[in-house]
């Protein structure tokens, strides 16, 4: 990237400017790790991050087309920074999911024709390039490609944390649920090389950092389609693999990865996972939908039974489980009876976090063409009714946390609140504690859990951790 004739050119152009750029990101933590290498680009061109309170000379948004609110947020917000536009003469991109949808390009292009920049989840790497054209040629730039997408190695990168670090081991998804846009705007499954992923985490070990989560729209996939295609070079060819490799790589402590898809949850991954202390044993398995029939519409390629069969063997399997979930409430044509088989499974699976949606009509989707389209009522009805169910779940399981202690390592600061630390335990659940002497982030602790505030715990510092 570095040897790149654009970055050499902006860098001149913007020189000694102290010019400052914000990145606003929605969307998954594939989206955040896209943001990260953004930032990498930004700052490899000579552009330093803004502050909170500060209007940037270049604003990126990364965007998300998942599910309609967070398309609706997305033009909240590109309308407000039209004043930015106005006042400073902002470069404004927006790239990522969503303007891989046409249509939404078209949107954006006759109501917010002061956007300059309009990039997909394909050409992310030519930020420069699109930069350049911006503010030395003053050209509007639409550098969207629908292919099915190519792997850029080592962009520059710039972290958020410096303690944990996400890492993409593969990109793009091949399964086509229904009700799901993703495939249509992040191509084709490819997996990044063993090498090259090996090669990150030493790297983030080297510098410090103790925990990494594996990022891929269907990790455990891991070069399935490579291997299926006879293209693997190398014997780490399974995500089993790929696991027992990293955690060999010596400073990194915990190792975490989402999401894994139920139907490829093979023997071997429960074994790895079990054999290996370092990777959480706090895993996310997204049920969707607890009724078989749905799950078939859906595309899910299991049933509610293979469902409960694979969390019953990693029980057995896999010492201190804990799951947590996606579900969807109100897919096209759910009967009450077959919505009730989902509270089933939340009955019967203790998941300790669930992560759930309303359905959301995805244009260009299998099931946003169906007639049988749920009212907005009746979804939310379901969403409230699996809400109140999961917040009972929840009290009763916090208790069982209280005074328990707990290795964690510091985080960071907590979002709401700057004088404290914020961290997490092995099943995902927030701790927030009080800074002590001594103890910085990045160091690992012992905390003990003092106070339930439900959505978090409150702790306080005992000794430090090994
Ligand atoms: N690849 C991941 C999830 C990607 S999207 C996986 O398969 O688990 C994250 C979650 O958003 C999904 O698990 C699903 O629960 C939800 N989701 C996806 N499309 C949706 C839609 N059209 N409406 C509502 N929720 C949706
Ligand atoms: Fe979407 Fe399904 Fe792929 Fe997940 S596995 S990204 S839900 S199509
Ligand atoms: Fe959203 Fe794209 Fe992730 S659509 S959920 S940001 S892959």
């Amino acid at each position: 990237m570095e040897e790149n004739e654009f970055v050499e050119k902006v860098k001149e152009k913007i020189m000694g400017q102290n010019l400052t750029y914000q990145i606003m990101t929605f969307g998954c933590q594939l989206n955040e790790n896209d943001s990260e290498k953004i930032a990498g680009m930004l700052e490899m061109v000579g552009y330093t991050k803004a502050s909170e309170e500060q209007i940037p000379d270049i604003l990126v948004f990364n965007t998300c087309c998942v599910r309609e609110n967070a398309e609706e947020r997305l033009f909240g917000k590109i309308g407000e920074v039209k004043k930015w536009k106005q006042e400073k003469n902002v470069v404004i991109a927006i790239g990522g999911c969503m303007m891989q949808e046409p249509q939404m390009v078209d949107k954006i292009k006759k109501s917010y024709p002061y956007v300059d920049i309009i990039f997909g989840t394909h050409t992310t790497q030519n930020l420069p390039e699109n930069i350049y054209k911006t503010i030395l040629k003053n050209e509007k730039v639409r550098d969207i490609l629908d292919i099915d997408g190519e792997i850029y190695e080592d962009l520059p990168i710039k972290r958020k944390s410096d303690a944990v670090a996400n890492v993409t081991i593969m990109y793009g998804c091949n399964n086509f649920c229904t009700y799901c846009i993703v495939p249509y705007v992040r191509g084709r499954e490819r997996s990044r090389k063993p090498e090259k992923i090996l090669e990150e985490i030493t790297d983030l070990a080297n510098k410090g950092y103790k925990e990494v989560t594996l990022l891929g729209q269907n990790v455990n996939s891991y070069m399935r389609t490579e291997r299926e295609n006879g293209l693997t070079t190398s014997a780490i060819d399974s995500f089993a693999k790929l696991l027992y490799e990293i955690c060999k790589i010596q400073g990194i402590e915990r190792v975490k990865f989402i999401s894994p898809h139920p139907k490829d949850f093979t023997d071997d991954v429960i074994q790895a996972i079990a054999d290996l202390e370092k990777v959480s044993s706090m895993i996310h398995l997204p049920l969707q939908s607890g009724n078989s029939k749905v799950l078939k519409e859906m595309n899910r390629k299991y049933t509610k039974e293979q469902y409960l069969a694979l969390v019953d063997k990693m029980v057995q399997k896999i010492p201190n489980l804990s799951l947590s979930t996606d579900i969807i409430v109100g897919f096209p044509g759910e009967t009450e009876e077959e919505f009730e088989d989902t509270l089933d499974v939340v009955r019967k699976v203790n998941f300790e976090q669930i992560f759930m949606f309303i359905y959301s009509p995805r244009e260009g989707t299998v099931a946003a063409k169906r007639e049988d389209q749920i009212p907005e009522t009746i979804k939310h009805q379901r969403f409230d009714q699996l809400k109140k169910l999961y917040e009972s779940k929840v009290e009763a399981n916090n208790e069982k946390y209280i005074g328990t202690i707990h290795t964690l390592f510091i985080e960071g600061k907590s979002k709401n609140d700057d004088a404290m630390f914020t961290s997490r335990t092995d099943t995902n659940k927030v701790v927030v504690f009080e800074p002590k002497e001594g103890f910085q982030i990045g160091d690992m602790v012992e905390v003990e859990i003092r106070e339930n505030h439900k959505w978090y715990f409150k702790g306080e510092i005992k000794n430090k951790g090994e």
